[in-house]
């Protein structure tokens, strides 16, 4: 009894950690992936680059679902900091460009760009790169804004010159063809909308946990529309470009 009690503050440390790291919409692109990769607690996934990883969201939910081994990398060593910071998995984070990084590392198994081509310098040189980087028979997960959401006309009003590369999904996966991509799947994510919804701060932090919530019962029941593609490539086989030709 004693030792339970002695032990309670790092279990409700723990929690609150636990809580404050599902972080919407990128928990749910996390398990996106995690679900097209499959679950399985026996089998080494390998490495996993996450890249830009921003804070760290997608990497840490990804190591905390996988058997694998979680690379991070971001530009800014400020969000690397914090990636660092709010991360008790095993991930391994690292400050530097992604391009530098893809052309340096070959092999890998997974790479993930998340939400991050549209604020790329430049999109297709990231893209070609991930073909040489990941393995033979290895993945690519991209994940683009559906610009025909509500999310993404909110944003874009507040932000109209961010967007490098905005894209239709139709042009995306033609973009992706063109590159030497196979496209495995293609599926919408995150019913929630949550981009200039003034109403949401009312919940403090709990913001999070609430937008996946309605986002699950969305999802259910096909409500709403998808704020994002989660897009799964893998490398052209040979022969698949030969049949194509
Ligand atoms: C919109 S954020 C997305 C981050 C993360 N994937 C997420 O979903 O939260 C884009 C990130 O790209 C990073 N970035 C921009 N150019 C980069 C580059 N050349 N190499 C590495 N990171 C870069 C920025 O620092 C920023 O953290």
């Amino acid at each position: 009894m004693k030792s339970a009690l002695t032990q309670l503050p790092c279990m409700l440390q723990a929690l609150q950690h636990r809580i404050r790291s599902y972080r919407y919409p990128q928990t749910v692109f996390a398990w996106a992936i995690v679900s097209r990769i499959g679950r399985d607690d026996r089998k080494y996934m390998g490495r996993i680059v996450d890249l830009p990883c921003g804070e760290g969201e997608v990497a840490r939910e990804l190591s905390r679902s996988l058997k694998c081994h979680v690379i991070g990398i971001d530009i800014s060593a400020e969000c690397i900091r914090r990636a660092w910071q709010n991360t008790v998995e095993d991930v391994r984070f690292e400050t530097a460009d992604l391009y530098d990084y893809l052309v340096r590392e070959q092999g890998i198994d997974v790479l993930c760009i998340v939400n991050s081509l549209f604020c790329l310098t430049d999109a297709r040189r990231a893209i070609d790169l991930c073909l040489t980087a990941i393995r033979p028979g290895g993945s690519v997960f991209v994940v683009i804004p559906n610009i025909h959401s509500p999310n993404y006309r909110a944003f874009h009003r507040q932000n109209p010159c961010v967007n490098k590369w905005a894209v239709s999904a139709p042009e995306a996966r033609a973009f992706f063809e063109a590159v030497g991509f196979r496209v495995v799947s293609f599926k919408g994510v995150a019913r929630a909308r949550w981009y200039g919804r003034s109403g949401l701060r009312w919940l403090r932090s709990s913001w999070h946990l609430y937008l996946l919530a309605e986002n699950y019962c969305k999802t259910l029941l096909s409500l709403g529309t998808p704020s994002y593609f989660v897009i799964e490539l893998a490398k052209q086989q040979r022969e698949d470009t030969k049949l194509e030709t």
